[in-house]
């Protein structure tokens, strides 16, 4: 049976490549800096993302706690956007473990945060009154927002934001690549004025696990002790940094294809009664839509049994391309969906 995973481009497979070099990856310790495949990762990526320094870790998560840790105090207040990955998706670490309150300001439809809703929301310095804000943080690609791009203009428009009024700008770029491959620019671009980034080894870059933080030395110091603290330091840690090596250097231009297999989706899907979606605003890899039916788990359940995973009992679903999934398992998919559309809502 045909397998096709469209819940997230974390579902992605290590490929032969990295299952190579994870074999023959040189190890040592990571926790006293002796790993030389995870010291070779760590400089590629500072190297890529225009930063002075990288750090390895787990998870996305953990690479957005560990740089809000690191550049707040306990008592402290972060302002991030109340679509964020960070809000929505990674259990309010901030405030459980640092003691660090959260500032929700919307989100626009094209992911951006409103410059003046960023003033307005960072408060007085030495307050007696109320936290000091330590940070604001974006998220490019921005997930909840459809896959949106934020620009190197903008990005660089919150950082002299952040800078006058002397907070640190973080950048969940968990999907960082889709958003430079799409701009067609230099990650570099989009990286560059963030005080830290975070991105993912683990989505569409297809490694079976980690994250990296990027920034300056004396961030980065940082972040290596909040990693520890968190339980995070990792020993002969070269097994996961060698795919992450090949990702970098072979899995990035190929986003292209997500981004197109993605199109090609969202245009079939539009074709089939009964569905809404707008393909003009899906630019990268995460492709929303709408049900327009009642129960649509049925749908669900239906491609389930023939090996297709993803969608829920809600009517809003997001299908995610990427490296696992070629052009023909789209095809495959859309007549899938059209079939069971058409057999149990009678839509034509
Ligand atoms: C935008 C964004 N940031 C962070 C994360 C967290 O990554 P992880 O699942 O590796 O913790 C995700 C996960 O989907 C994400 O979409």
């Amino acid at each position: 049976m045909q397998k096709i995973d469209f819940r997230s481009d974390t579902s992605t497979h290590p490929t032969p490549a990295m299952r190579d070099a994870i074999y023959s990856a040189k190890v040592g310790d990571d926790m006293l800096g002796e790993d030389p495949t995870v010291n070779e990762l760590e400089d590629l990526a500072a190297h890529l993302l225009g930063k002075e320094a990288a750090l390895l870790v787990s998870s996305g998560t953990m690479g957005n706690l560990v740089s809000i840790l690191s550049h707040s105090q306990r008592g402290d207040e972060i302002i991030i956007g109340n679509k964020s990955h960070i809000f929505r998706g990674e259990n309010s670490g901030a405030s459980t473990l640092g003691g660090i309150s959260i500032n929700v300001i919307p989100n626009k439809e094209n992911g951006e945060l409103d410059h003046t809703d960023i003033i307005n929301s960072i408060k007085p310095p030495q307050s007696i009154n109320c936290p000091s804000t330590s940070m604001v943080s974006i998220e490019n690609t921005q997930n909840a927002c459809g896959g949106a791009v934020l620009s190197t203009e903008y990005t660089n428009s919150i950082s002299r934001l952040a800078k006058d009024n002397n907070i640190k700008l973080h950048l969940d770029g968990a999907r960082i690549f889709n958003a430079s491959v799409y701009l067609d620019i230099p990650v570099s671009k989009l990286t560059s004025a963030a005080d830290s980034i975070t991105f993912c080894l683990s989505k569409g870059l297809s490694c079976p696990i980690g994250s990296i933080i990027c920034g300056d030395k004396e961030f980065i110091a940082k972040a290596r002790y909040w990693r520890k603290t968190l339980g995070g330091a990792m020993r002969q840690s070269g097994i996961v940094a060698a795919s992450g090596i090949v990702a970098l250097n072979s899995m990035i231009d190929r986003l292209q294809d997500d981004h197109e297999n993605a199109q090609l989706l969202a245009k079939g899907l539009k074709d089939i009664p009964g569905i809404e979606i707008d393909p003009e605003k899906l630019p990268t890899n995460l492709v929303f839509f709408n049900l327009l039916v009642d129960n649509p788990q049925i749908i669900s359940d239906e491609l389930n049994k023939i090996g297709i995973k993803g969608g829920k009992p809600d009517k809003r679903w997001r299908f995610v391309t990427h490296s696992d999934i070629s052009s023909e398992d789209i095809y495959f998919a859309l007549n899938s969906i059209s079939d069971i559309m058409k057999k149990y809502y009678k839509l034509t």
